[in-house]
């Protein structure tokens, strides 16, 4: 019966305008038979040619036949989980959804330490990061009411993705009221529009996920008008938009687009009721008459779904997906908020606790007796970062952006060298009270190759910053105070400063301290002069006295 529903499927998949040969062959193999021949389709054959539509077209085949596949999941579908998904079996895995003006702001930056590609805001936060492992199987989802800005994103990355989908199915406010996700749903001119521009102009496969309307007319009246773009494939979440996931998911939908299509349906939205092990994947595909499945929560609790042989224990999916997160320096915070999913209940145990109360990835890994495994590994990454820092120190300096106005110099904070009740800071900041200005404020980025952090303070509209990267971000504000206080020549918390003064005041002879940290740290030329507020101290009175 399955069986026959499959050659249905196929039959139609073949008459497809846009399937693929790839997806052609495939589609005649049954899904069990492909499942029983191991890790499947690792066969990509790189295409190039002329496609129907006259363009140059360099792609790889990306087939939706018969794929068993990770959804896209916000906070959770980073790197680590992607990779482990596709251990335990996944032969598709989507990333979270990105919103398409966040990733027109970055820059792809080749990452030698950890072999990844990043995509990096102006923030230097990393937005999206993959690698070569998941190069032909990773689907980047985008969030977009826009259909050139949906291309230009589309462009940026389809030289390191699989393929490309666009979200029409989050029915989240902060998706919706900017046109995006959900919303698209009611609009399908937009709909159309965006689809179609991204057919022509990108050499990907273009996909969605859309959530079914509360009529099934509408429903696949809304389809056959997407398949018309020429999208290879359409995911279907079987939930109205306002529905959640208690809510019952409507098979008998997913069944009828399914029918009505010619290209493959990847049917979604059975975790917890109908999908809770490997076997249950494919009943859920057989109730949908969907050629794919795609799973979310399910994968999310845990990974090991999309193993043929069953479950894997959590102890050994959380140590596997740790390792994971650390080889490719995942954000702490992300690691942790996707091991609080998996463990759920457990979050009580002794070791859930440690997770909660862990605020590092280092933490992270003493919680689960992996302390040994993130030295190791952090050594090696750091000595990885040193040698590339070695063989490139001229990429490492200032980038080349416009930062003009920026008033800069060359320095770091010793603690040290300063009191502990004392610090540049605080100085600041005191000094800003008295000269009744708005608090400073720290604005800090950190940059991805060796994940050192720098500052820049703002005080009474003007910007100040330290050429050199600090190994905390407290410490590059701290630098960041520093330059402001010294080019408006105040006192900024030195230990030796109270002596220096009455050195300096014996003397007369203010630049004679040639071995003061400041003889060895010059402004940036031309800065020193930039004083955009008074400069106190001109006396020899401190305006910090009283402290
Ligand atoms: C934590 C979480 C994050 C999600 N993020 C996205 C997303 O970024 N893009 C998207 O299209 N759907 C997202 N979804 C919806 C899922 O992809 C999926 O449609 C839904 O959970 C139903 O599938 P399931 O029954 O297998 O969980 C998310 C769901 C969860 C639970």
């Amino acid at each position: 019966m399955a069986l026959g529903r499959r050659t249905a499927v196929t039959s139609r998949a073949r008459r497809a305008p846009q399937t693929v040969a790839g997806e052609a062959q495939e589609g005649t193999r049954n899904w069990r038979t492909l499942r029983e021949g191991g890790s499947i389709h690792r066969v990509q054959q790189q295409q190039r040619g002329w496609s129907r539509r006259g363009m140059m077209v360099n792609s790889l085949s990306l087939c939706y036949h018969n794929k068993l596949i990770l959804a896209p999941m916000v906070r959770v579908g980073t790197l680590p989980m992607r990779l482990l998904a596709l251990d335990y079996g996944a032969d598709i895995v989507y990333c979270e959804e990105l919103i398409d003006l966040k990733m027109l702001q970055c820059k792809r930056v080749v990452n030698e330490v950890l072999s990844t590609v990043d995509f990096v805001a102006p923030d230097d936060r990393v937005v999206f990061r993959t690698c070569q492992r998941e190069r032909s199987k990773v689907v980047f989802q985008m969030g977009t009411s826009d259909a050139e800005q949906a291309l230009a994103v589309a462009r940026l990355v389809e030289n390191d993705v699989a393929g490309i989908d666009i979200n029409m199915g989050c029915p989240k406010e902060y998706s919706t009221k900017g046109g995006m996700g959900a919303a698209l749903l009611s609009d399908p001119d937009k709909i159309e529009k965006i689809l179609s521009t991204l057919v022509k102009g990108t050499s990907r496969p273009v996909t969605c996920k859309i959530r079914i309307l509360p009529s099934l007319e509408d429903t696949l009246n809304l389809v056959k008008r997407i398949e018309r773009t020429g999208i290879a494939a359409i995911a279907v979440h079987g939930r109205k938009r306002e529905e959640r996931p208690q809510h019952p998911v409507s098979c008998e939908t997913i069944k009828a687009i399914a029918e009505t299509l010619s290209i493959p349906v990847i049917a979604n939205g059975g975790s917890h009721d109908h999908i809770q092990n490997y076997l249950d994947i494919e009943d859920f595909r057989q109730a949908t008459a969907a050629s794919s499945v795609m799973v979310a929560r399910a994968a999310m609790w845990n990974p090991s779904i999309f193993l043929r042989e069953g479950l894997r224990p959590l102890e050994e999916v959380t140590q596997k997906y740790i390792r994971y997160a650390v080889q490719y320096d995942n954000h702490y915070t992300n690691t942790k908020h996707c091991l609080c999913q998996m463990l759920r209940e457990q979050l009580e145990s002794p070791q859930g606790k440690l997770l909660h109360a862990a605020q590092s990835s280092r933490e992270i890994c003493e919680a689960f007796g992996l302390g040994a495994f993130y030295e190791e590994t952090t050594r090696e990454l750091d000595s990885r970062r040193a040698e590339v820092l070695a063989r490139t120190p001229a990429e490492l300096e200032e980038p080349a952006e416009d930062t003009s106005g920026v008033i800069k110099m060359a320095v770091k904070f010793d603690r040290r060298a300063y009191s502990p009740q004392i610090t540049p800071k605080m100085c600041l900041l005191e000094w800003c009270r008295r000269e009744k200005l708005a608090q400073p404020v720290y604005e800090t980025v950190q940059r991805p190759l060796d994940r050192l952090f720098r500052s820049v303070v703002t005080v009474a509209e003007h910007k100040y910053q330290s050429t050199l990267w600090d190994k905390s971000k407290k410490l590059a504000e701290q630098a960041a105070a520093i330059v402001c206080l010294r080019s408006q020549g105040l006192p900024e918390g030195r230990l030796s400063e109270e002596s220096l003064s009455l050195h300096k005041r014996k003397r007369e002879a203010p630049d004679q301290d040639p071995g003061g940290p400041r003889a060895q740290e010059p402004a940036v030329p031309g800065e020193l002069c930039k004083k955009p507020f008074v400069t106190l101290g001109s006396g020899d009175e401190s305006p910090l006295e009283g402290w």
